[in-house]
């Protein structure tokens, strides 16, 4: 594994090879490059569509809605405890099958067959079409070859992922150094889930940009700190511990000053009290050793691992020994659905609880900081008032992410015969 730190010499940016011009954001404001994101990206690469946890035995289900790669799909436990994926669809006529109320809102139970809501057919947790209403009016109907249509499905130390592409490679190969860096991390014990869902006008790309760049940290979140504090802040600036890069995956390491602070001075009262803020419960589970992955420069100030799974799944390891995702659903092309969970050990008393339920407000308050900023982006860069945005080397990844979310645009491009390639693959 390389060792990591910053070179001594040059930038982030220059290490990586990427361009240190300024940026275009086209990716972002079109809709026809958003057309071709939904096949170059979202139907080639894996996408986790939620954990193990949500599978606990033969017979659960959940539906997923996974608009950018044109389809929707169902994830159940079958009777032999298998996870099995499929597309969403009945075969007779093409209902959608599983869903309540609202035929485009996800849901999940817990069953021995699905049952088509439209004339009755029925599948089994395997796939297999095994009742068909008034089966003697049809013409030869052989039911063997009307089953649901699976969609490849792997786990990664619980994830559950699902890739459209039937030759895709598999699942733990395409998670890279960075995932294999994180294996043996102890997800497993984290099952205590707060969730938060947003529906975002901007770009998914967007999004990814204020999560994976903390130069905005002391000026955006200046009001979440004590005023003195907040004040010292924006004087230091921010400067990452450490980034990295394999494949379309990235990664940001970051100091962690606030669990605990060094001065309690530094922090909120009711954190004061509560010993727990954005940063979570200042004295966390003992979970063992960390693998390598987390923390890679072993900085001693450590406080925060951002990965991001190309596309779509960013997962943020901390120091007292929790978790988050984030996911980010594209819609259209300036919208998307945000979603984002906490994992906690489960509280073993009330002041546990009361130290989670208060990291859960407080990273809400932040996000919704990070989330006002983006359609106030979305709005003007589509004006086009301004096409080329400069980067600092603490957006390193911002350039990375657009950077190789244009490679498969022109990889996926040129894959195709007749396709004039319209996509430059520079940042
Ligand atoms: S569409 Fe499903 S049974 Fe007819
Ligand atoms: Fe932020």
């Amino acid at each position: 594994m390389p060792k990591f730190n910053k070179p001594d010499e040059g930038s982030w940016t220059e290490h990586f090879g990427l361009a240190t011009t300024p940026s275009s954001y086209d990716d972002s404001i079109s809709p026809d490059f958003y057309e071709l994101e939904r096949d170059a990206v979202f139907r080639k690469t894996w996408l986790n569509v939620g954990r193990v946890e949500q599978l606990p035995r033969n017979g659960t289900f959940f539906t997923k809605e996974l608009d950018a790669a044109r389809t929707a799909v169902i994830l159940v436990r079958d009777m032999a405890g298998e996870i099995r994926a499929f597309h969403n669809m009945c075969r007779h006529r093409g209902n959608k099958l599983v869903w309540n109320d609202y035929p485009r809102e996800e849901t999940s139970g817990v069953c021995r067959q699905f049952t088509c809501k439209y004339h009755g057919w029925r599948y089994g947790l395997e796939g297999d079409l095994n009742f068909v209403q008034q089966e003697q009016e049809f013409f030869d109907l052989d039911k063997a070859a009307f089953g649901l249509v699976p969609v490849k499905v792997d786990v990664w130390e619980g994830f559950i992922f699902v890739n459209l592409d039937p030759e895709a490679p598999p699942l733990r190969e395409s998670m890279g150094r960075l995932g294999a860096g994180l294996e043996g991390y102890r997800f497993d014990l984290m099952t205590q889930k707060h969730t938060y869902r947003a529906e975002i006008g901007a770009n998914w790309k967007l999004f990814i940009d204020a999560f994976m760049e903390f130069y905005h940290a002391p000026v955006l979140h200046a009001k979440q700190a004590t005023e003195e504090e907040s004040r010292k802040l924006q004087g230091y600036g921010y400067e990452a511990l450490h980034y990295d890069v394999d494949g379309s995956h990235a990664m940001v390491s970051s100091w962690g000053g606030m669990s605990p602070p060094k001065d309690e001075s530094m922090v909120k009262p009711i954190e004061r009290v509560l010993r727990s803020g954005l940063f979570g419960p200042w004295e966390g589970p003992d979970v063992g050793e960390l693998p390598p992955g987390v923390n890679p420069s072993r900085h001693p100030a450590w406080g925060i691992d951002s990965f991001l799974f190309f596309p779509n799944f960013m997962l943020l390891l901390w120091k007292p020994n929790w978790y988050l995702t984030y996911h980010y659903w594209p819609t259209s092309y300036n919208t998307h659905i945000f979603e984002t969970s906490l994992y906690f050990a489960p509280p073993q008393n009330a002041f546990e609880r009361l130290q989670q339920e208060l990291a859960v407000v407080t990273f809400k308050e932040y996000a919704l900081q990070d989330g006002n900023t983006l359609e106030a982006t979305q709005s003007m860069i589509e004006t086009r008032t301004v096409t080329e945005f400069p980067l600092c080397d603490q957006e390193v990844m911002l350039r990375h992410l657009h950077t190789v979310t244009k490679q498969h645009v022109a990889a996926h491009q040129q894959a195709q015969p007749g396709t004039p390639v319209r996509v430059s693959a520079a940042s």
